[in-house]
């Protein structure tokens, strides 16, 4: 079988001005060239207003650039939204859906967030699909309930052709940002729970070849412990994507 290319994608979040986002750009790029050497592959994801100046700043290298989300409209009248085609013309590579903050705060639900699969594929996108359950799921067991159903409702209409263009993310709301990440064998369970998913709705193809991130509180100190397990493919990063030494620490975990 083919070996999954393990991914490290660094969410700025709403952080960073463009200074600071040039600076963080250009420290990445400069430690990160030879150590990794295209055995992973990274992500950049900066705010909207930044993803030019970064991506024109990281031309020549391996790392990529993406967005943190998408409209599920096409274009038109719709004030403050930004299209996959608007990312796809920007030449961003790849674009965000699902994260917890946009289901929690935006109000995104699985149905919406099922057309913003469709709009970034068809603009040509790569996208990593966030799922994940809150605190509460958790605690009352739910928690492989609700990622299935985030991920049949949201992600599971899509031809089998297109999921070399899919990432997933395997988030527990509980995890984000709050310096408690999910135990290596937690993280594990779930990631083999939603490899079996795909493998069940696609083929055990699909399932083996599609990668599957863990995020939330991840750091170079707990990055390796979580890399080594079988189905985590890579890291979704926050916080620690916001310090060169600390991501590029992250990378190097992933090799
Ligand atoms: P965190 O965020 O690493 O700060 O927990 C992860 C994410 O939200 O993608």
């Amino acid at each position: 079988m083919m070996k999954r290319k393990p991914l490290i994608a660094g969410n700025w979040k709403m952080n960073t001005s463009l200074e600071k986002a040039r600076e963080l750009a250009t420290e990445i790029k400069g430690m990160v060239l030879d150590e990794v050497n295209g055995n992973v592959e990274i992500i950049l994801i900066p705010p909207f207003t930044h993803l030019s100046t970064v991506n024109g700043l990281l031309s020549g290298s391996n790392i990529k650039t993406g967005a943190q989300n998408c409209s599920q409209f096409y274009d038109g009248a719709y004030t403050g939204e930004i299209s996959a085609a608007m990312l796809q013309s920007l030449k961003v590579g790849s674009v965000l859906v699902g994260h917890s903050e946009r289901r929690q705060y935006f109000g995104e639900t699985n149905q919406i967030l099922a057309e913003k699969v469709k709009r970034a594929l068809e603009a040509g996108l790569t996208l990593i699909f966030c799922c994940g359950e809150m605190l509460s799921d958790r605690e009352s067991e739910k928690h492989f309930e609700v990622v299935k159903t985030q991920l049949d409702e949201g992600l599971f209409h899509i031809a089998e052709a297109n999921l070399g263009k899919i990432v997933i993310a395997y988030e527990p709301v509980w995890a984000i940002g709050t310096g408690r990440t999910a135990s290596a064998s937690q993280a594990q369970e779930m990631h083999a729970f939603i490899r079996r998913l795909v493998i069940d709705h696609y083929s055990e193809r699909a399932g083996k070849e599609m990668r599957i991130l863990y995020g939330g509180s991840v750091k170079s100190g707990n990055a390796k412990e979580l890399f080594s397990c079988e189905d985590i493919d890579g890291g979704l990063i926050g916080g620690a994507a916001l310090e060169s030494r600390g991501f590029t620490d992250i990378v190097k975990a992933a090799l």
